[in-house]
């Protein structure tokens, strides 16, 4: 008999992270073996207890991660309004998987898919400042005193943002930079540079929490075992 809290058995389910879990079950939406649960501390035995979610009979599934390094023209949502291929198209499985957290439609690079929203969670939370590092080909040469203004901050939409990093020129040209950022808002790194006036001309992520994009644009492949624990380790609380 295996008995796990009824947040972490809807997580380990894929449907979405623990703390989003405890709202589901607050919401009266999940019942166990007929009745309706309300109780966070409540234990499902996950050998017998028959758990549904909005009428939907669930069951833990093993974690699945993966690696892509993104190409041009995929969006990085589950499935799109415009019927565009997404991110999820390229990995073989059957699994119900989701990209953790967004690269545009031009943009390429490291990409992570999963099925388990904690650890989407850890990677996207603005709190544990995950690193991003990013290739970026811009319209003109950059300043020695932007590089400055990046790493002192620079408002976007009436937020300060900063980067952490930033390393220029590359392959000796001054448009080619490379750039370091904690935090994932939409647009981010192209905001940035349009704050102080700059075109982003190309933008490809080489690593995302320290996981490079070590393979071919538009190929995939399964994290390691240390990779995932790294993670856990350098960014869970
Ligand atoms: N910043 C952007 O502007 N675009 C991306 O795809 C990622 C970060």
């Amino acid at each position: 008999m295996t008995q796990i809290r009824i947040n972490k058995f809807l997580s380990e389910s894929g449907i979405t992270s623990r703390r989003k879990s405890e709202e589901l079950v607050l919401q009266g939406r999940v019942t166990v073996n007929g009745k309706v649960i309300s109780d966070l501390a409540f234990k499902v035995d996950s050998d017998k207890d028959k758990v549904f979610l909005d009428g939907e009979k669930i069951s833990p599934k093993k974690h699945l991660y993966f690696l892509l390094n993104k190409p041009k023209g995929l969006v990085t949502t589950t499935n799109d309004e415009k019927n565009r291929k997404t991110v999820v198209d390229l990995i073989q499985t059957k699994e119900k998987i989701f990209p953790v957290g967004r690269l545009d439609y031009d943009t390429t690079g490291a990409i992570i898919l999963t099925n388990d929203g904690d650890f989407s969670n850890l990677l996207t939370h603005p709190k544990h400042n995950v690193p991003r590092i990013y290739e970026v080909k811009i319209d003109r040469p950059l300043l020695e005193e932007d590089k400055e203004k990046f790493l002192h901050g620079v408002f976007i939409k009436g937020l300060k943002g900063k980067f952490k990093q930033v390393i220029f020129p590359l392959k000796n040209n001054r448009k080619y930079v490379s750039v370091t950022a904690v935090e994932g808002r939409n647009h981010f790194v192209k905001n940035m540079f349009g704050a102080l006036g700059y075109t982003v001309l190309s933008l490809n992520r080489k690593s995302f929490a320290g996981i490079e994009a070590d393979i071919p644009i538009g190929q995939y492949r399964v994290l390691r075992k240390e990779e995932i624990s790294g993670v856990i380790e350098n960014y869970g609380q």
